[in-house]
């Protein structure tokens, strides 16, 4: 028996120790949100924040999350207030099919936090007299998050406009 503690809510769950947290969200909380594309840490389709970093939910075993505080996007603003985050992929059609979309956002979301807090380095460095992310910076940063779309002008564009 482990306690999961996802969106504020600690939930009791039994699980098989092998399940990962990505299916112990979607199989075993209903937090469907979260997608699975590859299964194997390639696409970033279930990307979550775990202790408001970003990690893709195939990769990790939910077993090893017991106090651990998880953010999925269910998590993030309400059907009555979204977050500006996402009220920005909907103004500047930050998605097309919108499979990728949920790890999208919070990947944005992890992503932002890390330039803020000047993580990681090798990548702050490069921004010394440049406040604000380029188009560029942007791209690398999410380069984990794939849209097999190809909606990423807007998806730069809806992560860049979110901070204004
Ligand atoms: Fe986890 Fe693709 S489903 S990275």
């Amino acid at each position: 028996m482990i306690t999961l503690t996802v969106n504020d809510t600690a939930y009791e769950l039994d699980l098989d120790p092998r399940t990962s947290l990505l299916d112990a969200l979607r199989d075993h909380l209903a937090l469907t949100g979260t997608k699975k594309g590859c299964d194997h840490g390639q696409c970033g389709a279930c990307t979550v924040l775990v202790n408001s970093r970003r990690i893709n939910s195939c990769l990790t075993l939910a077993v090893m999350h017991e106090g651990d505080a998880v953010t999925t996007i269910e998590g993030v603003g309400t059907p009555e207030a979204l977050h500006p985050m996402q009220a920005s992929f909907l103004d500047h059609d930050g998605f097309q099919c919108g499979y990728c979309t949920p790890g999208q956002i919070i990947s944005a979301l992890g992503m932002l936090d890390e330039f803020r807090s000047g993580w990681p380095s090798h990548v702050s460095e490069s921004l010394e007299g440049e406040p604000e992310l380029s188009n560029e910076e942007i791209s690398e940063r999410m380069s984990g998050n794939i849209c097999r779309c190809s909606a990423y002008p807007n998806i730069v564009d809806a992560i860049r406009r979110a901070r204004d």
